[in-house]
């Protein structure tokens, strides 16, 4: 057991519009951040789950995740960069690190396996991605202003696999910047570092908006009957 995953739990999910941040709501026994971490701490690859939480998080020490020793929890800030800076700050810095989100909780441990072993065969950090089905269009106002081509287009999902001392100097040099840095790999692109796209599961959604819940509890569902988790 070598690596350590940081999982960025301190956002409020305003567009879930529940009573409690997303991460907290049930997909049957248990909460989608338990869910979520049980993926990892259950990995043969990871030894520590690195948590941030919300500095007025008032959930997370009811959970019985809470006392397990391989957990430890840290105290977020207001956008996710600072959330997952504040996660590197309690890192090795020589350490490889799995940035996931917490909601997403279809995560599946053939996919964590096959983001290890690309980085470790290719020593190059890399994320998990799915290629664009649809077909893309530019717009310009209401209308079309062009196709673009998807054979180059990716979704970005997470987890993002980078050594944690050169993605936190990365993050923290383009947010000085003013650089949009929207997840890891965006940070390491900003610093011309190379990243691999590491083909995932389309199920890795992330748990955004009230529908997607029910859609994670089926693919869970499915996940099990495929035996694939
Ligand atoms: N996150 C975080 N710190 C923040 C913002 C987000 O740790 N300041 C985490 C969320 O808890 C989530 C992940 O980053 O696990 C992805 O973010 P997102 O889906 O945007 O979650 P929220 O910010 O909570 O949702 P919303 O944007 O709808 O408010
Ligand atoms: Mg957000």
């Amino acid at each position: 057991k070598q690596y350590t995953a940081l999982l960025p739990a301190a956002g409020i999910g305003s567009r879930m519009q529940a009573s409690v941040p997303k991460q907290y709501l049930c997909l049957g026994e248990l909460t989608i951040l338990e869910t979520t971490a049980k993926v990892f701490l259950s990995h043969p690859a990871i030894m520590q789950v690195l948590i941030v939480l919300h500095p007025e998080d008032k959930w997370f020490s009811q959970l019985s995740l809470a006392k397990d020793s391989r957990i430890q929890t840290v105290t977020g800030g207001d956008e996710r960069a600072d959330s997952v800076l504040a996660g590197l700050q309690a890192s090795n810095p020589n350490e490889w690190v799995l940035v996931h989100d917490a909601a997403r909780p279809c995560i599946t441990q053939s996919d964590i396996s096959k983001l290890i072993s690309s980085v470790e065969k290719q020593q190059c950090g890399g994320i998990l991605a799915t290629q664009v089905r649809d077909t893309m269009k530019r717009g310009a106002k209401d209308k079309v202003a062009e196709t673009v081509s998807r054979e180059q287009l990716w979704h970005a999902l997470t987890p993002q696999m980078f050594k944690a001392g050169e993605l936190k100097e990365n993050i923290q040099n383009a947010l000085l910047s003013g650089a949009a840095i929207t997840d890891e790999a965006s940070a390491m692109e900003w610093a011309s570092s190379p990243v691999s796209l590491v083909t995932g599961r389309s199920d890795n959604i992330k748990v955004t908006c009230p529908e997607d819940l029910a859609l994670a509890k089926w693919f869970i569902s499915q996940q099990k009957s495929e035996e694939v988790v």
